[in-house]
């Protein structure tokens, strides 16, 4: 982050003195700082002849006592409190009284970074994004005791960065990381309980219109440093069971993979891109027979109409009484609604639960938000109502395959194969419980209503990608075989 922010500030015409207290660190950082602006020139983020200015304006400084002449200090030092007080006091005693100084903390309190500095009303919270050159916002953050001039000071160095400066309350994470912490847990979580696999979530979260998926963006940051922060969240919050640090997380630190700046990750980055391209979106139409849309909502109009326009004869249940309907769309009952029945069924669980909503357990859960039109991924889901997916209901032949061709797309259950029960209801056998089988289609077990499902998602919203999230368990209990790998 420091060279970053070194690189933002030479950008914004400041001049620039570099510390770390890593040899090595310290005199590379210019060259690298260097070799990043004419790179960004050459992809036409800025002019040539402004990185060339830049790059002049950064120097190394060998000690903590070069920066006696800095009218601010920003420390991007690792999250420990400790340390970072440490550095605040022994800069205290090197530059004017009235230089400010500002951290970068991402989870730490901007008051407790300051007591112990003399004078603390010149600390404050500056708070950059990764990278810093390219990232347009940051979090200017008042301690308990940070003045107005040192405030000042520090948003006219951040507007001079050219970066958007907000005010924030020195809370930890103040607003950004708070709310991109579940971000990241809640991937964690899913891939901790099987869920999903690292590739899935992200997948899932870039079809969704997010830039990166959580575990790319951990990647970015620093698994290391994302744990500390998580440590530093949690004990804030007195252990806030929510802000947990994640086992995984933690075990990849100790294995030295700390992200792209160590070449490994959650993905690996020492040969090439880290991930094969997405896969493209389905066109639009080609429908054919009858989809009822039952329900008064906006999402039961859109689909309507994206249904029709595929090709369907698309109707409300009232129209469409003595035909078999290919497949209905229950989007919340309307007044004057005809009981569904007659063909298979998707239901709405925006505000519902699919348990709640689907009595017999045939039906599937989807979940699209409006406008469809700005919609890529639309969510589908089925109940497993007498006991949790342990994938005996795969012939044995698929799971063979799968595990050969792609053993990290195979849901957890399968990993971990039971005896296929005689006592089953045939009914059994055909959920599914395949995750984001999407790629692979001929290899898809579907019910009759997911597979239709998934087809009137893909055909009537243009460039959408129906992904199947994975199989619910009635009730929570644990599933069986599990293991982390
Ligand atoms: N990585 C991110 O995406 C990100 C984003 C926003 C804020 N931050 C914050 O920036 C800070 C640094 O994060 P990072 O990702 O650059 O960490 P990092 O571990 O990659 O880098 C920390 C640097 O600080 C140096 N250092 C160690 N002790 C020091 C000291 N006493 N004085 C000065 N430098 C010292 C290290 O040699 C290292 O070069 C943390 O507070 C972090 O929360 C990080």
């Amino acid at each position: 982050m420091g060279r970053g922010i070194a690189q933002a500030a030479a950008l914004g015409g400041m001049g620039v003195l570099l510390h770390d207290p890593v040899p090595d660190a310290r005199a590379a950082a210019p060259e690298r700082i260097a070799a990043d602006l004419a790179r960004g020139a050459e992809r036409g983020r800025w002019d040539a002849a402004d990185a060339e200015a830049a790059a002049g304006r950064v120097a190394a400084a060998g000690d903590l006592a070069a920066l006696a002449p800095c009218e601010l200090v920003i420390e991007a030092a690792p999250e420990d409190l400790a340390l970072k007080r440490a550095l605040f006091a022994e800069l205290a005693a090197v530059v004017a009284e009235d230089c400010v100084l500002a951290t970068n903390t991402s989870s730490l309190l901007v008051t407790a970074v300051a007591a112990g500095t003399p004078r603390p009303e010149r600390v404050v919270g500056l708070h950059f994004f990764n990278p810093a050159p390219l990232m347009r916002l940051v979090e200017l953050v008042a301690g308990e005791e940070s003045g107005a001039a040192a405030l000042g000071r520090a948003r006219a160095a951040g507007a001079a960065m050219g970066k958007r400066v907000v005010r924030a309350a020195d809370v930890a994470g103040f607003v950004v990381n708070r709310c991109n912490r579940p971000f990241g847990l809640e991937a964690l979580r899913l891939v901790q309980e099987r869920r999903a696999s690292v590739a899935q979530v992200d997948r899932i979260c870039r079809l969704a219109g997010f830039r990166m998926g959580p575990f790319e963006l951990m990647d970015l940051v620093g698994t290391d440093v994302g744990l500390e922060v998580a440590r530093s969240f949690h004990a804030q919050s007195f252990g806030e069971p929510r802000w947990r640090p994640s086992p995984l997380t933690a075990r990849l630190v100790a294995a030295g993979r700390t992200g792209r700046k160590s070449g490994r990750g959650w993905y690996d980055y020492r040969d090439g891109p880290h991930r094969p391209p997405d896969p493209g979106p389905p066109a639009a139409g080609g429908g054919d027979g009858l989809v009822v849309v039952a329900g008064a909502s906006v999402l039961a109009h859109e689909l309507l109409g994206l249904a029709e326009a595929a090709g369907w004869d698309a109707s409300p249940p009232a129209a469409a009484q003595g035909e078999t309907p290919f497949l209905i769309l229950d989007c919340g009952p309307a007044a004057g609604d005809v009981p569904l029945q007659g063909g298979p069924q998707a239901i709405s669980c925006a505000d519902r639960s699919l348990a709640a909503a689907d009595g017999g357990g045939s039906a599937v859960g989807f979940l699209a938000v409006p406008p469809l039109a700005a919609t890529r991924v639309v969510e589908l889901t089925r109940l497993c109502r007498s006991r949790p997916c342990d994938g005996s209901f795969y012939p044995r032949s698929l799971r063979a395959s799968c595990a050969r061709r792609a053993p990290d797309s195979l849901p957890a259950p399968l990993r971990h194969v039971a005896p296929r029960t005689a006592t089953q209801p045939s009914r059994l056998r055909l959920r599914p419980c395949a995750l984001f089988f999407r790629d692979r289609p001929r290899r898809t077990i579907a019910t009759p209503s997911l597979q239709r499902a998934l087809g009137c998602c893909s055909k009537a919203v243009p460039w959408c990608h129906a992904i199947r999230m994975p199989t619910l368990p009635s009730r929570s209990r644990p599933e069986r075989g599990e293991a982390l790998s």
